[in-house]
């Protein structure tokens, strides 16, 4: 169990993109290391020489058009809901590059805060109130705009709470289990957590199931690795070091059980359509961020009370503050006034959706990024993933341009209101949920593009191959190391790791729906310029002076996913490699086995899933071979049954009612861990089972993983007459 907590922590940091979790990301460990074709084999040329067309889509990309369109996406308000003249802008510009674009609009519950504020009032009455905004700096523009968003949590509680409060370190289970073992008593007290390790909605969800009052959850030096002030870095504007004032926003809904809007999950949001109440997917108790500025005197005032850090002994406890204990507290006299309140309601929110139809309409590639971000800027979350889909569109229409049309049909996807759950792309799945269950070949997402240098990747078995072999084709900038070509890059960050799908991003919908996802993006590493995600400071001003001045990485990210686009909508036949499929299965398994092997039920019989694997690994090998002969002869009739199987295979992965407790989450293979929020657990529905302690629930659903295996593996299943 704790082996298990602290991998599902780790990999949490490698299996999204949007929210990531940064004192992990410099703590890498490698468990998935499932890739293993990485080898440079004795390639006669590398990089690999461009095809003319790859040329073509490569060369559009301009560095001067990308810096040009994160500028505009970062001059705005755009939280979701706020901008539909952003939406048509964007609409149009694909529009300009030759794709169908139009708006699909969703009326979705969001939230917004009519007034908040955070005050400590010590034992000897004197206060402190902290600053919910950051610093107005003369450096970045964005940080002084008119009707900046205040900083908040989507879709947290309202109150107005005065109470003592306690140090609960990361706010894991383990975490809440130390304090209470320890006597300490939480009811009607306020949680001071920090930001590390798992989703920041789950923490005020553990915090809330012990009856406490409220939640505040701080950024802590210690998420910044090397690059802090302590070690002699200057803060931004002035160096790469976090600036103290900076806060980490977003949403604290209750990620791991649903997506998209909480008052019609299961179903599109339409506006007649009947409405549930939120109250069991978001938090009841009010929850604020703060920064690391505002949480040191909180910190500082319960020093010497309750726990203390050494006692607690927990992993992220000790933060990175070197004259502060993180004792527990409460501290007698100690209390904190958090005044918070939200207000609910239904707004419309605006996807962009961008079509060129292909030849053959019954196989589609979705590639989507969402718009909206909690701040005016948002330059790397999302826009970095913006401003390179213009120039993806771009690209494509250089192609159509000279008549070409791909085989497949292509739909970009421009997402509103992820922040605040995934809204707009979950809506537009649930509303279009047949057309994509029969045609939909892949989706590939990409959230925060660039955010730093370091590549990562994660995503279906059967598309990994393919896109680690595209990383190849393409040059990596430099500045940032001796990295040829962007594989270069990607290796000497994850070693080769690609992790399985959690969520934290607009792939969940698909994935959950048993459609084959890759999410793709890049990150700073343990040296690189400090990332202020969810921040004000998520600007222009920082992407173009510190995050990837030139917008070098910003061409590099884009050329790689022009590439896996383009080859996934024109190949004859789809790029998949099934039996690496089949390997990481096996991977997933061996993962299963280690966890049933320290759970209460060590003799739990899970060879039916081994078994299914077995059978899957068999057919994937077996059409592989199919499809290799079918290329050498070109024989149409096999590679388009082939085709139409490698599209299907992974709908057998989807499990009609869903997973327990979560009936949108449907996919028996991975699901966001339920206590991490992020991060994925793989065969969830097992692995929850087993953590309940529920041993008849752990038997079915050993069976039920196995029954959607066998399902995968019997649509790949080839006939004797081929
Ligand atoms: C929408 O975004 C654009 C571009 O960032 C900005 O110019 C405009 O003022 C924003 N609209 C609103 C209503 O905030
Ligand atoms: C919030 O609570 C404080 C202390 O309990 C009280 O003084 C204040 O008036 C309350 N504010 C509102 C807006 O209710
Ligand atoms: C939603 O549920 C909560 C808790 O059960 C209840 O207090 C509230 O009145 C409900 N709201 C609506 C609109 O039904
Ligand atoms: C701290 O926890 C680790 C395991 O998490 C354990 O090995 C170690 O003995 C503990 N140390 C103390 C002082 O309890
Ligand atoms: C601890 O260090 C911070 C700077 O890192 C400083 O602002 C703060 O005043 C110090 N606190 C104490 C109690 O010395
Ligand atoms: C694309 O295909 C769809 C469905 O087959 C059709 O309704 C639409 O008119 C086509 N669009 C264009 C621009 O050809
Ligand atoms: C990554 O690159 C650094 C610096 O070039 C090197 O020291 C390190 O060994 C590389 N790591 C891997 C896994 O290639
Ligand atoms: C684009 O790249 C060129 C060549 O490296 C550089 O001189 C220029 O400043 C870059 N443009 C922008 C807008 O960053
Ligand atoms: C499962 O784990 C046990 C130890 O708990 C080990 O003996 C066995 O080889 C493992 N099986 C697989 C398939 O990994
Ligand atoms: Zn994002």
């Amino acid at each position: 169990m704790a082996r298990l907590l602290s991998s599902l922590v780790l990999l949490g940091a490698l299996a999204f993109a949007c929210q990531r979790d940064w004192d992990a990301l410099h703590r890498r460990i490698h468990q998935h290391k499932v890739y293993n074709r990485h080898a440079k084999r004795a390639v006669v040329e590398y990089p690999p020489a461009l095809t003319e067309t790859e040329s073509i889509l490569v060369n559009s990309f301009d560095n001067k058009s990308l810096s040009d369109w994160s500028y505009y996406y970062t001059h705005g308000d755009h939280l979701g809901s706020h901008n539909k003249t952003m939406a048509e802008w964007t609409a149009q510009k694909w529009q300009d590059a030759g794709f169908n674009a139009y708006l699909a609009e969703y009326p979705i519950w969001v939230t917004y805060p009519e007034h908040s504020s955070l005050t400590l009032i010590r034992a000897d009455g004197t206060t402190h109130e902290a600053n919910l905004v950051e610093d107005v700096l003369k450096e970045d523009d964005t940080s002084s705009y008119p009707n900046l968003i205040p900083a908040y949590h989507g879709m947290s509680g309202s109150g107005n709470v005065t109470a003592e409060y306690v140090y609960v370190g990361r706010g894991t289970q383990a975490d809440f289990k130390v304090l209470e073992d320890a006597g300490i008593e939480l009811t009607d007290k306020i949680a001071l957590a920090n930001y590390g390790g798992i989703y920041r909605g789950t923490k005020v969800k553990n915090a809330q199931d012990r009856g406490m009052a409220g939640c505040v959850i701080f950024t802590d030096p210690l998420d910044d690795g090397e690059v802090t002030e302590e070690n002699g870095y200057a803060a931004y504007p002035n160096g790469p070091a976090r600036n103290p004032s900076s806060i980490q926003r977003g949403s604290v809904r209750f990620s791991s059980i649903y997506s998209g809007d909480p008052t019609t999950v299961g179903w599109a949001s339409a506006p007649d359509s009947p409405r549930g109440n939120v109250s069991d997917y978001n938090p009841s108790i009010p929850s604020i961020p703060l920064s690391m500025k505002d949480a040191l005197p909180l910190l500082e005032a319960l020093e010497g009370h309750g726990v203390t850090a050494k006692e607690a002994n927990r992993s992220g406890w000790t933060g990175g503050f070197s004259n502060i204990t993180y004792d527990s507290g409460p501290a007698p006299g100690a209390v904190v006034n958090i005044n918070h309140l939200m207000r609910g309601y239904i707004a419309p929110v605006w996807d962009v959706i961008g079509i060129i139809n292909g030849t053959s309409s019954d196989e589609v590639v979705v590639v989507g990024n969402h718009r909206d971000a909690w701040v005016i800027g948002g330059a790397a979350d999302p826009n970095s993933g913006s401003a390179i889909l213009i120039e993806l569109a771009n690209a494509f229409g250089k192609l159509l341009d000279k008549g070409w049309k791909p085989r497949r049909t292509i739909v970009l996807g421009s997402w509103d209101a992820e922040e605040f759950g995934l809204q707009g792309s979950t809506e537009w799945v649930e509303s279009h949920l047949p057309w994509l269950q029969t045609t939909a070949v892949a989706y590939l997402n990409m959230d925060v593009g660039v955010s730093g240098p370091r590549t990562s990747f994660s995503g279906s078995g059967e598309i990994q191959t393919f896109v680690v072999e595209q990383m190849k084709k393409i040059l990596f900038p430099e500045g940032w190391g001796d990295f040829p070509t962007l594989y270069d890059m990607w290796y000497n960050t994850t070693e080769g790791e690609i992790s399985p799908l959690g969520s934290g991003s607009d792939y969940a919908s698909f994935y959950q729906n048993g459609i084959g996802c890759i999410d793709i993006g890049s990150d700073g590493g343990s040296t690189d310029p400090i990332y202020h995600y969810h921040s004000n400071y998520d600007s222009y001003h920082w992407m173009s002076t510190f995050g990837d001045p030139g917008f070098k990485l910003h061409t590099t990210m884009g050329q790689w996913l022009t590439l896996v686009l383009y080859h996934i909508a024109d190949d004859v036949l789809i790029p998949w490699d099934l039996p690496n499929a089949g390997t990481v299965l096996q991977a997933y398994f061996s993962e299963l086995n280690d966890t049933v092997g320290e759970s209460d039920f060590p003799d739990l019989d899970i060879s039916p899933i081994g078994d299914a694997i077995d059978e899957f690994v068999h057919q994937a090998e077996h059409i592989a071979a199919i499809a290799e002969q079918a290329q050498i002869f070109n024989d149409e009739v096999i590679l388009a049954v082939v085709n139409s199987k490698y599209r299907d295979f992974s709908r057998g992965y989807a499990s009609a009612g869903g997973l327990p407790g979560r009936e949108t989450f449907k996919n028996v293979v991975s699901a966001p861990g339920i206590d991490n929020g992020y991060g994925a657990d793989v065969f969830p529905a097992v692995t929850d089972s087993i953590n309940k302690g529920d041993e008849e629930a752990t038997n079915l659903w050993i069976e039920k993983t196995s029954k959607a295996i066998l399902r995968a593996a019997e649509i790949l299943e080839v006939g004797t007459g081929y």
